[in-house]
C-alpha cells in the first residue's frame, strides 16, 4: 500500500499521470472515495497521461455512464454511482473492453463484484481540506503488486 498526501489539484494530477505511465492495456483501476474527493479529476490526469490529447475535455461520465478515449491504448473511463446492478457491469462491457487491451478507471465499482474482481489497483481518495486529499493506493494480485513496485520508483521522494 502506497499512501501519499496531495496538497493540491495539482498533486493529484501529478500522481494519476506518474500512474498511468506504468499502465498497460487490461488494467483496471478503481477510483474509491466520496463525492468531491477528486475520483474524476484523478481519472483527468491518468486519461491525459496515457497519450489522450490535453485538448480533450474528461468529464464525469455520470449519465454516459462510460466514456471512452484513444490514448497509447483504448481508454474508458465509468462512473457506476448510479447503475443498477450487476448486469448493467456486463452491458457496458467492461470484460470486453479489458479483453480489447483498454486501461478502465471506474468510480464506484466496489460494489459491483463483476469490477471489484477485476481491479488491480484501487485509489482511495480522502478528504483532508479544501484543496488537500489523502490517496491510499491498494494493489490487489500481483499485477497489483507490480504496478505500486513500478510506481513507487518513479514517485519523487
Ligand atoms: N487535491 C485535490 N485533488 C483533487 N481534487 C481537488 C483537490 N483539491 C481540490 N479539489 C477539487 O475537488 C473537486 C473534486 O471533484 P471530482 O474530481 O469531480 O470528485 P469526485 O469524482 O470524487 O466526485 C474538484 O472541484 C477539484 O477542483
Ligand atoms: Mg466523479
Amino acid at each position: 500500500m502506497l499512501e501519499l498526501e496531495l496538497r493540491s489539484e495539482a498533486d493529484t494530477l501529478a500522481l494519476a499521470r506518474t500512474l498511468a505511465a506504468v499502465l498497460e492495456g487490461g488494467d483496471l483501476v478503481g477510483l474509491e472515495g466520496g463525492l468531491g474527493a477528486g475520483k474524476t479529476t484523478f481519472a483527468r490526469g491518468a486519461v491525459h497521461g496515457l497519450g489522450v490529447p490535453e485538448d480533450t475535455a474528461v468529464t464525469s461520465p455520470t449519465f454516459a455512464l462510460l466514456h471512452q478515449y484513444e490514448g497509447r491504448v483504448p481508454v474508458a473511463h465509468a462512473d457506476f454511482y448510479r447503475l443498477g446492478g450487476e448486469a448493467e457491469v456486463e452491458e457496458l462491457g467492461v470484460d470486453e473492453l479489458l479483453e480489447d487491451g483498454a486501461v478502465l478507471f471506474v468510480e464506484w465499482g466496489r460494489k459491483f463484484q463483476g469490477v471489484a474482481a477485476r481491479t488491480v489497483l484501487w485509489v482511495e481518495l480522502e478528504i483532508v481540506s479544501d484543496a488537500a486529499r489523502r490517496a491510499r493506493l491498494r494493489p490487489q494480485g500481483a499485477r497489483g503488486d507490480a504496478i505500486i513496485g513500478a510506481l513507487g520508483k518513479r514517485l519523487p521522494k
